[in-house]
């Protein structure tokens, strides 16, 4: 089928982001009125014709996640019964992901759903920024742009100024491993990982450090989300006490839940390092936050997507500098 014209919604889970998507593109915001029926249920009505259209909509699954991801299926369902030619789903972040496993009996594989969810609502394509896990491109059975904000998050490292003989790069777990050795190889500097044991949903257990040297070093301590903090600020003390002269903290996604604030404030962290994918609440707004926008490299996936060219081949050949591409 040919794809029309490109046209792009949102719902209201990140309108700041999804408006400098749109500047970059240089494209209108689309007209799509999304609200709630007095019951909570969610409502949308597109306000412009997409008859034919390449439609991207725009929506983190973060915070409310149960309202943001129902919104998006509603949006989507919308547009497929309005004649979309194609329907991409771009999710910054996409909750549910850390339940991608059945690691007991009797629970859910929430991300496996939240992806049927997608697909059975209508959705051809789905563009992802830093999945919990990469296996999750797995549980779609259409395509996936998997993206990363990692270039922006080491572009702002990089420009700290550190030299690379004094870094030490560290995972806070086993499973950001290769997040972390992909940072080493983008900043420099020595590698370091934290062994942690999760003992339930806001308690971890962390105890041995494997690789460094730490002692004198500026640690990196990188992992996909920050959610109740207890994982890197846990981390973050280790890595003190192990001798690091300064620590900071970096992370695609700010879900920032619970006692996060407080635990970062007490944390001996100099900086923590965000993406915009999940906006910022007004109690998030602390000096240590530094919160970097990934529209970029969403805006740039999204123009080669629309006219059929590598996406992989954008994190080869453009420098993300600053929040801007070159
Ligand atoms: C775990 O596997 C993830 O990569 C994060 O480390 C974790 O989900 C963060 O959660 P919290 O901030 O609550 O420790």
């Amino acid at each position: 089928m040919s794809v029309g014209q490109l046209k792009i919604f949102s719902g209201t889970a990140n309108r700041p982001l999804f408006e400098k998507i749109c500047d970059y593109l240089d494209l209108p915001t689309g007209k799509m009125t999304v609200e709630k029926f007095p019951d909570g249920e969610s409502f949308c009505r597109i306000e412009e014709d997409v008859r034919g259209k390449d439609v991207y909509v725009v929506q983190p699954t973060c915070r409310p996640v149960n309202d943001t991801l129902m919104e998006l299926l509603v949006m989507i369902d919308a547009i497929r019964r309005a004649s979309a030619a194609r329907i991409n789903a771009v999710v910054p972040y996409f909750g549910y992901a850390r339940q991608d496993r059945k690691d007991e009996g009797r629970v859910p594989i929430s991300a496996k759903l939240a992806a049927n969810l997608l697909e059975c609502a209508g959705a051809s394509r789905v563009i992802a920024l830093d999945l919990h896990s990469a296996q999750i491109q797995g549980f779609f059975d259409i395509p996936l742009d998997h993206l990363s904000a990692s270039p922006v998050l080491d572009e702002y490292i990089n420009s700290l100024g550190y030299d690379p003989e004094e870094v030490v790069v560290v995972s806070p777990d086993a499973g950001s491993i290769k997040r972390a050795t992909k940072h080493v190889a983008a900043l420099g500097g020595s590698l370091a990982i934290i062994d942690k044991r999760r003992k339930s949903g806001s308690e971890v257990e962390q105890a041995h450090l494997i690789g460094g040297p730490i002692e004198g070093r500026v640690a990196f301590l990188f992992d996909d989300m920050i959610s109740t903090a207890g994982s890197i600020c846990g981390a973050a003390k280790i890595v003190k006490e192990m001798g690091a002269r300064k620590v900071y903290v970096a992370a695609s996604h700010g879900i920032l839940c619970g006692p996060a604030i407080q635990r970062l404030q007490e944390a001996p962290i100099e900086e923590v390092v965000l993406s915009d994918t999940i906006p910022l609440l007004p109690e998030h707004n602390i000096p240590k936050i530094k919160a970097l926008t990934c529209a970029p490299i969403l805006a740039e996936a999204i123009k080669r997507i629309h006219k059929n060219e590598s996406v992989s081949e954008m994190f080869k050949t453009l420098n993300f500098t600053s929040g801007q591409y070159q």
